[in-house]
């Protein structure tokens, strides 16, 4: 069976340009994301630099991630960053009270973490205590990371090994303080960030980026009293947290999912587009020069853990459905980057849609991470505003469009990212490119024979991007066949 889709591409002076900060990750001290992911220690015989792996660091930076935000999530408003500093085997140890109750030994701190940032050119952001801490904690570690000194907190670091500050620019008031990060009222909270960013000392010649906690999912009242509650020159994000699953009380297996699953899956993955329509419309209201950035700091698809006794919380398989999320969500923010600046997908190794997982000293890279690598032409790329017909992916007497598009230019270089969620049904797309002047296309294509096929530590590329020859230019005309569940991208010189 085939369906038609029909998408004019445009070419428009003041679109906007995507940020490639919509492309970030998310490492939270979490199951095995730092600790047993990340970070296996200097002494590892898995080979590593300061004890992260180097096969993470190398598929990260192929990835070209951006940023990444740390050390939290819920675990970000117990963190006492003083305790991760110094002599190793003086920390203090710390009991991971939201995930999974384990004893952690500090042994992964703020050197390890930005030295790391460092090390993938990606800029940090540091999601600060503000549920468990006080205006001094947090005042101290921005006077730490990045103060040249003398000062107090400089000098200290300047003992512990780093003479010149990391120059940290991407801050996170507090996480969830609705739930985890304090159980707060919009209200209250709005008063409390305004009396940290008071003391949010930049230190240095950046400016603060300061991200204040957002809304969860659909709580447009959270959005609207932090745009109408806090002056506008203290605060740069709203922050935004919406996940994928099938039900949040039954999220069902990561891998054996059935079409119901999947399709309700894909329902909750394409709410994005509302989700950022409506939350923005908000923001336009307080904020019409668009200065301060709609952030989606979590998302992603959220499954019941696999649990092996081993610290595995909130550990899941990556399967194509997986992809489909990837592939509709970041068209969603390439297509609303004049107030999308900044995302960061849920985790980045070993917890929830990860796009690495790590079993002893293996490594594998899930269908996500393909998924990123082939979207990262976006980064820093001008929006070609779409005009998109979409046929419908019926389901049980419901009905979701099956194909959505994104598409950007840089150095004159086109790209177009399609994704067709229809889990049986080919799609024709003829794309009008009349705007653009293109002589031609290649493109790859992520796709497999099961929705249900993931990559595994014994068939680790069983699921990866392949030359994709299905499509035809003619005359400004493009026919692109896009195969059922599949994500295409197509560059166009
Ligand atoms: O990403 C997992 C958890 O989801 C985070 O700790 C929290 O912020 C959110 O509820």
């Amino acid at each position: 069976a085939q369906e038609k889709a029909s998408i004019t591409v445009r070419k428009v002076d003041d679109a906007p340009v995507i940020s490639k900060h919509i492309y970030g990750h998310f490492a939270e001290h979490l199951g095995r994301c730092i600790y047993g992911g990340f970070y296996v220690g200097e002494t590892s015989n898995v080979p590593n630099t300061d004890g992260v792996r180097d096969d993470i660091i190398k598929a990260l930076k192929e990835l070209k991630v951006p940023n990444l935000r740390w050390p939290g999530g819920c675990f970000a408003d117990t963190y006492h960053w003083k305790d991760g500093i110094g002599p190793k085997e003086d920390r203090p140890t710390i009991v991971n009270t939201w995930w999974g109750g384990v004893t952690e030994d500090n042994s992964f701190g703020t050197h390890d973490f930005l030295n790391l940032c460092e090390v993938l050119d990606a800029e940090p952001y540091l999601a600060a205590n503000v549920g468990s801490g006080t205006v001094r904690e947090f005042a101290d570690w921005l006077q730490y990371v990045n103060h040249v000194g003398p000062s107090p907190m400089a000098d200290l670091r300047k003992k512990y090994g780093r003479e010149t500050p990391w120059g940290v620019k991407y801050w996170g008031v507090g996480n969830e303080a609705w739930g985890c990060g304090g159980n707060m009222t919009a209200e209250y909270y709005a008063n409390l960030y305004r009396k940290y960013a008071t003391f949010m000392t930049s230190w240095g010649e950046r400016h603060l980026f300061r991200i204040a906690s957002g809304a969860n999912v659909d709580n447009y009242h959270w959005t609207e009293v932090m745009m109408k509650n806090i002056p506008q020159n203290l605060i740069e994000g709203v922050a935004l947290h919406s996940y994928s699953f099938v039900e949040w009380d039954e999220k069902g297996s990561s891998v054996d999912f059935n079409k119901a699953q999947y399709f309700s899956t894909m329902q909750s993955a394409l709410r994005m587009e509302e989700l950022v329509t409506k939350h923005s419309v908000i923001m336009d209201k307080y904020d019409p020069e668009g200065k301060i950035a709609l952030v989606v700091d979590e998302w992603g698809g959220w499954y019941d853990t696999m649990d092996d006794g081993m610290n595995s919380a909130l550990y899941q398989q990556n399967t194509m459905r997986d992809a489909m999320i990837a592939g509709t969500t970041l068209n969603t923010f390439n297509n609303h980057s004049s107030r999308v600046r900044i995302a960061n997908l849920a985790q980045t190794v070993n917890v929830l849609q990860a796009v690495i997982l790590t079993k002893e000293e293996k490594m594998i890279l899930t269908p996500t991470y393909y998924v990123m690598k082939m979207y990262n032409v976006h980064q820093d790329a001008k929006l070609l505003p779409i005009q998109l017909i979409s046929p419908d992916y019926d389901f049980n007497g419901e009905s979701l469009p099956a194909v959505s598009v994104s598409a950007s230019e840089k150095d004159e270089v086109t790209h177009i990212s399609l994704v067709n969620i229809d889990a049986s049904k080919k799609v024709e797309v003829t794309l009008n490119l009349d705007d653009l002047n293109v002589k031609g296309f290649t493109a790859e294509v992520l796709t497999s024979s099961k929705l249900q096929d993931c990559n595994s530590f014994e068939n680790p590329e069983k699921v990866a991007p392949k030359e994709f020859k299905d499509f035809k230019l003619k005359k400004g005309s493009l026919t692109v066949t896009l195969p059922p569940f599949s994500v295409v991208v197509l560059e166009g010189k």
